[in-house]
């Protein structure tokens, strides 16, 4: 059963949040002089990312963090909807992270598929055989997609690739993301959802049976990881009180 930490708006969320992301960046790299992050696209975590440059960059060794994404709109990375461009300017941008150690999702080639399988290799020469992120940030969809995972993606049941490019129903249409089968590898993930359109769709993940295919989330079960939900009151409205603990 995964943690639910409820708070009463975004803000209060996103610096709990952040803080709980410095202590875990901090204490991977305590343990193994590294740490490697997934981070999330969509408005949700752009809070997030500003408070943690502001309030905790000056507390995390960024030579020591590798970031990666976990997926990206098939764009240019300096357009409005690209996440990496949304991470740069809220985050990476304010701390001193070599650019070297910032991986985003390669979006020129002509052909998606060149670009996921490029990424795989990057992923492969840093993780080596197992995607074993030690965090990985994901938000919600109403639909519950949880990346570019979409309900009914023939992505949602590749076992072997780790980075697959998928074409969505919501624009930016093309896009790279992780599949499950990389998500589920890692030792954190944690999910913010904001607002209480995604109430139904967080209580079938937090609550529902594992169901991939109608609802991607349902299916973030990192074998030999942990989940942490980080949600507001609006979102938390359909969740048995059990299964919520205050912020
Ligand atoms: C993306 C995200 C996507 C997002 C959800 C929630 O590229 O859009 O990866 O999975 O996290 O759609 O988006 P909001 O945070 O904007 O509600």
């Amino acid at each position: 059963m995964p943690e639910v930490r409820v708070f009463p708006d975004g803000e209060a969320l996103s610096r709990a949040a952040a803080a709980r992301v410095a202590t875990t960046l901090r204490s991977a790299i305590e343990a193994k002089e590294s740490c490697i992050v997934a981070l999330s696209g969509g408005n949700t975590p752009r809070r997030l990312y500003q408070v943690l440059a502001e309030e905790h960059g000056t507390r995390v060794a960024w030579d020591r963090v590798r970031v990666f994404w976990g997926d990206e709109r098939y764009l240019p990375p300096d357009d409005l909807w690209s996440n990496y461009r949304l991470a740069r300017e809220a985050l990476l941008d304010r701390v001193p992270i070599p650019a070297a150690n910032v991986h985003r999702m390669p979006t020129e080639d002509p052909d998606p598929g060149v670009a996921a399988r490029a990424y795989e290799e990057v992923l492969r020469s840093h993780l080596g055989p197992r995607p074993r992120f030690d965090l990985v940030l994901l938000g919600l969809g109403v639909d519950g997609h949880v990346a570019s995972l979409f309900p009914g993606s023939p992505a949602l049941v590749e076992e072997r690739q780790w980075v697959m490019p998928v074409e969505v129903p919501v624009p930016p249409v093309h896009r790279l993301t992780l599949t499950l089968a990389a998500i589920n590898c890692a030792e954190q993930v944690f999910f913010l959802v904001l607002g209480a359109e995604k109430a139904a769709a967080l209580a079938q993940a937090v609550m529902g049976p594992v169901e991939p295919w109608r609802y991607p989330a349902s299916a973030v079960r990192p074998a030999d990881g942990t989940v942490i939900w980080w949600v507001d009151e609006a979102a938390a409205a359909r969740l048995h009180h059990s299964r919520a603990l205050p912020g």
